[in-house]
């Protein structure tokens, strides 16, 4: 546990927090650690359906914290597991889908982080910057792959090479986001889909997940993966709930499923 990240569950979504608002947020390693454990813990609590990854009003994070990485400087997939690598992997590897919500600034590991969501909103005064040549460092957590892969390598490069300020419509525009919620609604909105999410059947969005997070593969390798799982998932009890709810013009309701 820590101050410095605040967790919190309700209606089967777990909201996790930066809370270190005068230090921008910036991310020390007690901080991640709290972030993975949150996530950890989520993925055995069948209660947990979504996770929402955000910061304060105004304010997501300035990135790992500077003087930190001076006094014990991360080796990613060395021996150990530094925290930052156990909190990015918790991300990275979490079957739950993840909501990022950024208002305000997401520097550094604020935006490569955004590329193990699974949808991100932010408002119109979000700011994306991952400035590694300003600082003399190296993109992280896949970025390299991922931001051209997503991208495109001319933005990818405005980013992680020239370390480009980019605001919401950029991003969104880019493909970075999913969309720009207005500062006032942002929280809120970001809940109500959370919920519309945590209301889906959890093995079609676990499934959904896992298929987009898969590296590519020959289409035809693809369909026949996709068609084994639906061919299980048509004899789920989720899906019987679903078509039951159809014939009976009902809501589905799959709180039951884990
Ligand atoms: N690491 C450590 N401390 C940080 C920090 C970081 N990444 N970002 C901000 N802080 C601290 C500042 O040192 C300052 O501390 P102080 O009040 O004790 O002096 C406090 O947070 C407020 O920051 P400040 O710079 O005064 O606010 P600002 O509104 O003028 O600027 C930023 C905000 C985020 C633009 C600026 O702080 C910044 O560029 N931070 C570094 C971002 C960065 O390079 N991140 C690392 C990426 S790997």
């Amino acid at each position: 546990m820590s101050d410095l990240v605040s967790v919190e569950t309700r209606e089967n979504v777990r909201s996790i927090r930066w809370n270190r608002p005068e230090k921008k947020n910036a991310l020390l390693r007690e901080m991640y650690t709290a972030a993975a454990e949150a996530i950890e813990s989520g993925e055995a609590d069948k209660d947990v359906r979504v996770y929402i990854l955000g910061g304060q009003p105004g304010l997501f994070t300035a990135g790992n914290d500077l003087v930190d990485f001076m006094e014990a400087p991360p080796h990613i997939g060395g021996e150990d597991t530094p925290p930052v690598e156990r909190f990015m992997r918790a991300l990275m590897t979490a079957k739950k889908p993840i909501i990022a919500e950024v208002d305000g600034i997401a520097i550094g590991i604020g935006t490569t982080l955004l590329m193990h969501c699974d949808l991100a909103y932010a408002s119109e005064n979000a700011i994306f910057k991952t400035p590694f040549a300003d600082l003399a460092l190296a993109p992280e957590f896949a970025s390299s792959l991922l931001f051209p892969a997503r991208l495109g390598r001319p933005a990818a490069s405005d980013l992680l090479m020239l370390g480009s300020t980019w605001k919401a419509e950029r991003a969104k525009e880019a493909g970075l986001i999913t969309d720009v919620i207005t500062s006032s609604q942002l929280v809120d909105q970001v809940f109500e889909k959370a919920r519309i999410l945590a209301k889906k059947s959890p093995g079609a969005v676990r499934a959904a997940k896992q298929l987009m997070m898969t590296p590519e593969e020959p289409l035809a390798d693809r369909m026949n993966r996709e068609g084994a799982l639906f061919a299980a998932m048509l004899k789920s009890p989720e899906f019987a709930e679903a078509v039951g709810a159809f014939m009976e013009r009902r809501e589905p309701d799959f709180s039951k499923f884990g």
